[in-house]
């Protein structure tokens, strides 16, 4: 069996449990632990710096490679061209982009910096697959530098109709780049379609195929029924004293709608009174990026918002809106979510969206919660059972939050079912193991 060199920038410290690593971590993780692995990527660190020679570390079967960044290149690639421009575009807010010529030059100098400390690692079988919008450059790197094993690539997040993708300069080289991977991933079809038709208009093959994300639901509800006699699940339960309870989750990011959900969520106890003391919204959004100034605002807009909604709605006994900026540990988060009476997901654009399965998966199957998803989500392709709502509108929001508290036990029986086949189709090791079988079919380059 070939051994599967992965290339992404965040690379999750070996047995993280706490913290927000964000999708791509998470289901990586959860996918190849029964290969032979090599993951190779960013440190997490900048310094004065940059490293040419990467820090090894062994886990079991995964050996990490990982390289500190420049501060310089950190701020120009990392914070600059990924997170500054390349993000805010592929999940179609244009108007969020910040383009800076040195910023693209750090972004390349940085692929190819990563190109170079990785070849020396790599073995003629290798199975190469690079990860997400930080890395589009890396297959086009290794093939300079006389690679020849078969490279993938997967795209995490979504990606943008071509008159979206052409605001971007570079864009069209970018293109080039992407054909450089023998196979060309994406999270739904819409994206693949998306994707190849950038391609083609270069005159590149539409290789673009999508392969949809998914968690480990079995070992995820283990960890729920784990979690439900935990110490802060019971914490949790005495301090609603009875009320039911709207669970969100996110990386605190602009393409979460979050504060169009707290703007449904102030819709709803306007609207439905019957809910107000009855019904308490936790939303947990650790800080995520928070030196990219699109992100520092987009806080400063929420603590105002949370501020203004408990002001008004607030009673001396009952605080309707929960809001924290730190993580949760990811075994207890699993409790919170069987707790929740409703999960409520509402990203404006998200490739997969996790949460929305992991919700899922966490729930008790006799008493279940609603899942209120935004059509926007990758996961909204199928899952069928959830309120599927169009997270723009406020009010939409509202009625499905009301529809979700209001809904009988066997309604919510009936739609769980239908969820859980849902988070069961593909599943993070149908999501590898697809993948990997695709590039294992592509021949490795004559040496
Ligand atoms: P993204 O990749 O944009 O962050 P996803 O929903 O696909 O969005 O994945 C997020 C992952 O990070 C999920 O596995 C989720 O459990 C985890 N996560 C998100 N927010 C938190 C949090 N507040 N605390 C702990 N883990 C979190
Ligand atoms: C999303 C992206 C990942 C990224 C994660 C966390 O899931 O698709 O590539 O790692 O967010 O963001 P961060 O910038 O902290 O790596």
């Amino acid at each position: 069996m070939s051994r599967l060199v992965l290339v992404s920038n965040r690379v999750p410290p070996p047995r993280e449990r706490s913290g927000a690593a964000g999708g791509l971590a998470v289901a990586l993780r959860e996918a190849v632990s029964s290969h032979e692995t090599l993951w190779f990527g960013w440190s997490g660190t900048a310094g004065a710096q940059a490293a040419t020679q990467p820090r090894i570390h062994r886990s079991g079967r995964i050996t990490y490679a990982t390289l500190d960044l420049a501060q310089g290149d950190y701020e120009g690639y990392y914070r600059g061209f990924s997170n500054g421009m390349l993000w805010p575009l592929l999940h179609y807010q244009v108007a969020l982009a910040e383009f800076r010529r040195e910023d693209l030059g750090a972004y390349q100098r940085v692929n190819h910096a990563f190109a170079a400390a990785l070849v020396p690692l790599l073995r003629p079988n290798d199975l190469i697959w690079v990860h997400d919008y930080h890395l589009i450059p890396m297959g086009a790197a290794l093939r300079e530098a006389g690679v020849q094993a078969r490279i993938g690539f997967f795209l995490h997040v979504p990606f943008p109709p071509a008159a979206v993708w052409a605001a971007l300069p570079q864009g069209d080289e970018m293109a080039r780049e992407l054909a450089c991977y023998d196979v060309l991933g994406t999270q739904t079809e819409e994206d693949a379609r998306h994707m190849n038709e950038v391609l083609q208009a270069q005159g590149l093959p539409p290789k673009a195929r999508s392969f949809p994300i998914g968690i480990d639901p079995e070992s995820f509800a283990a960890a729920a029924r784990q979690a439900e006699g935990g110490t802060e699940v019971r914490r949790l339960i005495q301090s609603l004293g009875g009320r039911a309870l709207i669970l969100g989750v996110d990386r605190l990011d602009y393409s979460k709608g979050l504060p169009q959900r707290f703007r449904g969520f102030a819709r709803l106890l306007r609207r439905f009174p019957e809910h107000r003391n009855r019904v308490t919204f936790l939303q947990v959004a650790p800080v995520s990026r928070g030196d990219v100034a699109q992100y520092r605002s987009l806080r400063r807009e929420l603590d105002e918002l949370t501020g203004r909604i408990n002001g008004e709605h607030a009673e001396f006994d009952w605080t309707p809106l929960r809001y924290l900026t730190q993580a949760v540990r990811r075994d207890v988060l699993a409790g919170f979510y069987r707790m929740a009476s409703v999960g409520l997901v509402t990203p404006l654009r998200d490739g997969m969206n996790l949460v929305a399965k992991e919700y899922v998966a966490a729930q008790n199957p006799e008493a279940p919660g609603m899942l209120v998803l935004s059509r926007f989500a990758g996961a909204a392709e199928a899952m069928e059972g959830a309120l599927v709502i169009n997270p723009h509108d406020p009010d939409e929001t509202a009625e499905a939050l009301h529809a979700a508290l209001s809904a009988p036990p066997e309604e919510r029986r009936t739609r769980w079912r239908q969820m859980w086949t849902a988070v069961n189709r593909h599943t993070s090791a149908d999501w590898a193991r697809g993948f990997m079988a695709e590039l294992e079919g592509t021949t490795a380059r004559a040496a």
